[in-house]
């Protein structure tokens, strides 16, 4: 049992569990300054501010004074691909004089590349290389994420991305969701006749993943010269068959329409966006809510491609969460910190808006939000403890800087 005293900005405290924040309400970071907060079995037991503290109800916690520092839920990272075999910094410097990541993927490179060398490593490997990223994130203040398949692209292949997501589910302690990505990209077997291929999947590889509950979500690559919006519509009902939801890769390079079918589909989530269509605002609309639009600003850093219009989707009252999209190709880098300042100093969004983005919304987009996400009695004791911060707006502003003090992750310091 812990008592974390004299917290200078304790972030995003909501009594009443919210599960996500839209509109006006995503304006609103509720806070409290010079702030206690008690930890009980790795769970936020209660928080005040430190003038109505009365000590002798905490007499046995262990004190620890935060003095200057603030407090804030850990990022939620709703979108990453962290499981893979290698970089593709040749891909990079190809980016670099001049080529497209559509041309290199055209060439055989980009997810194919990235499936070429998933198939050839073993499980073990694959899951020390997973786990080594994933303890970096933890420490860079992520506390809940999800971990797509997608590298595999055959029946073995995506059960062993699979297996591993489940390995480091039951290896680390923050919560993770699973996503089964196998229509990712139509793999060489198949080159030329996407239709087989997805008839592939649904037909052999999605019983499998549906027998052994390896996935928590289907996801698919929406997109020209990947999967069209009907593929998708066919792949997400047949998930839906193995009762997996649908979190969907959709409108990065083009809009088709794809987000209406998400929609349709009552998608948990449309992801990228950086593509958007008013029929795409207005079918998020009807949704009231019930599909998140997740953001992925560093994956637009990287490629050098649109970043989502977020003002548009803010505007319109639909719940926008960020999240890194960590992967070899399109975002090499897993840090949410970072991705909090391109979300304001590039996205314009306020640091209240793009916290909640990170926070609450992020979890709602995982469906976690009644675990992590705000600092909510009864919630996972899931921290960040910056360094001696006089404002929240500081994070995104000192953009190069580790603000991070330590992270606790069910109360106790990672990585100690
Ligand atoms: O979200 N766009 C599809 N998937 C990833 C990139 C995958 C890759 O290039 O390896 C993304 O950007
Ligand atoms: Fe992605």
């Amino acid at each position: 049992m812990k008592l974390l005293i004299n917290i200078n900005i304790l972030a995003q405290t909501r009594r009443e569990s919210h599960l996500q924040v839209k509109g006006e309400a995503m304006n609103d970071l509720p806070t409290i300054e010079n702030a206690w907060l008690a930890i009980k079995k790795g769970v936020i037991e209660d928080f005040g501010s430190m003038g109505d503290l009365d000590p002798s109800r905490f007499s046995a916690y262990e004190q620890v004074n935060l003095r200057g520092k603030a407090v804030l839920p850990t990022w939620s990272d709703s979108h990453t691909h962290i499981v893979f075999a290698d970089s593709r910094h040749g891909e990079f410097e190809d980016r670099i004089n001049g080529l497209t990541y559509q041309e290199i993927a055209n060439r055989g490179g980009g997810i194919l590349n990235s499936a070429r060398k998933l198939r050839e490593l073993s499980e073990d490997d694959l899951f020390e290389r997973a786990a080594d990223r994933l303890t970096e994130l933890i420490s860079l203040g992520t506390g809940a994420i999800e971990i797509k398949s997608g590298y595999g692209l055959t029946l073995d292949s995506e059960v062993k991305m699979l297996k591993v997501i489940d390995r480091l589910k039951k290896t680390f302690p923050i919560p993770i969701k699973a996503s089964f990505l196998g229509a990712h990209a139509v793999p060489e077997e198949f080159k030329g006749d996407s239709e087989a291929y997805v008839d592939h999947v649904i037909a052999d590889i999605l019983p499998e993943v549906g027998r052994t509950k390896l996935a928590d979500y289907i996801d698919v690559f929406c997109e020209d010269g990947y999967f069209s919006t009907e593929q998708t519509k066919r792949l997400i009902e047949a998930g839906k068959s193995h009762g997996l939801k649908a979190k969907i890769h959709v409108n990065q390079f083009t809009a088709t329409g794809g987000v209406r079918v998400c929609c349709e589909q009552d998608a948990v989530s449309v992801d990228h966006l950086e593509e958007l269509t008013e029929d795409d605002v207005e079918a998020l609309k009807q949704r009231n809510g019930g599909t998140i639009a997740v953001a992925l600003p560093s994956c637009s850093f990287f490629l050098g491609i649109p970043y989502t219009p977020v003002k548009r989707l803010l505007d319109a009252g639909i719940p926008v969460a960020l999240a890194t999209d960590y992967n070899p190709g399109s975002t090499p880098s897993g840090n949410m910190n970072f991705v909090l300042s391109l979300a304001c100093v590039v996205m314009k969004m306020t640091p209240s808006q793009a916290i909640n983005a990170l926070t609450i919304n992020g979890a709602a987009a995982m469906e976690l939000s009644g675990e992590v996400g705000s600092i909510t009695p009864g919630k996972r004791a899931n921290l960040i403890v910056t360094k001696e911060l006089d404002s929240l707006s500081y994070l995104p502003y000192a953009f190069g800087s580790n603000h991070i003090d330590h992270v606790l992750i069910n109360g106790e310091t990672f990585g100690q």
